[in-house]
């Protein structure tokens, strides 16, 4: 695949929505449904966002010189739109810790893994971003396309929730058409072969780190033992059981001829923007890139 044929929509457009959330009054501790589990997992993977993906932007914006003019333009509305999701989840996380949660072990943790791989050379760090893309991509997909996964969840944090999935979709393609830019001079077997060994990789530490973050926080509130696991498990993988949904998805990625935009969801940005109304409509940005 060369970087005039990937599959990326020709008329796709990666606007950066500056929205606020929970600005006004404080977010109730159980906010989503008044589930341990379910909040605990939701406010875990909160705590990654905030550096994590500034640290997804400084991985891109590091192959930005001489990448093609079109994908250049991406990188910019990439960067905006994690620069926009790193503020208003700081501000969820903080909120998370108004309500009694004490975060500091989730985030130490983040920080750590974020250090062992920026201590890699950059192109391990851009095929980290392109795997941990992916993984947003498709928790994004069945955030959006399966409301049972925000049931319950209180609305404007279940907004925040929404208004990130959308973005993510709609730059999906970015890290990983960076990645093929990076890489265009290499083997295909090699490309292959890094991008499955990191997304391997990636994928081990975001389980065992966001088991471990939403045990945590169970703990917080009381729950701890077989319980919580039972409870952890069934909600991952049973009902409404994210992991067991994009199990599939996941499984592409290692598909020879894989590229995110192979499957066009922008469907549910179509029917997100219509549900929200004119409120969500997209609005222009100052490019923070
Ligand atoms: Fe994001
Ligand atoms: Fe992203």
């Amino acid at each position: 695949m060369t970087l005039t044929t990937l599959p990326t929509p020709p008329d796709l457009s990666i606007t950066p929505r500056d929205r606020r959330f929970g600005r006004e009054a404080a977010t109730p501790r159980l906010w989503h449904g008044g589930r341990v589990e379910a909040t605990a997992i939701y406010n875990a993977l909160s705590t990654t966002f905030p550096a994590g993906e500034a640290y997804f932007v400084e991985s891109v914006r590091a192959f930005r010189d001489g990448a093609p003019p079109k994908l250049a333009e991406e990188i910019k509305g990439f960067t905006t739109q994690e620069a926009i999701h790193s503020r208003e989840h700081d501000a969820f996380n903080r909120r998370a810790e108004q309500s009694g949660y004490d975060l500091s072990r989730l985030e130490a943790q983040v920080e750590k893994r974020l250090a062992i791989s920026r201590a890699r050379p950059p192109i391990v760090n851009v095929a980290a971003t392109m795997a941990l893309e992916h993984f947003t991509a498709i928790i994004a997909h069945e955030l959006l396309a399966n409301p049972r996964h925000l049931e319950g969840a209180e609305s404007e944090t279940a907004d925040l929730w929404r208004w990130h999935a959308v973005e993510e979709i709609e730059h999906k393609g970015v890290a990983y058409d960076t990645w093929l830019h990076a890489t265009r001079h290499w083997p295909r077997s090699k490309r292959w072969k890094v991008k499955a060994k990191v997304m391997l990789y990636v994928t081990r530490n975001f389980v065992v780190d966001r088991t471990a973050g939403s045990l945590e926080l169970m703990r917080q509130d009381g729950v701890t033992g077989f319980r919580a696991w039972a409870m952890l498990l069934r909600y991952l993988w049973v009902r409404p059981g994210m992991f067991r949904k994009i199990a599939g998805a996941w499984l592409k990625f290692f598909l020879p001829g894989f590229h995110p935009w192979n499957e066009d969801d922008r469907y549910l940005l179509d029917s997100y923007a219509a549900n929200a109304g004119g409120s969500e409509s997209k609005r222009k940005v100052r490019r923070a890139a």
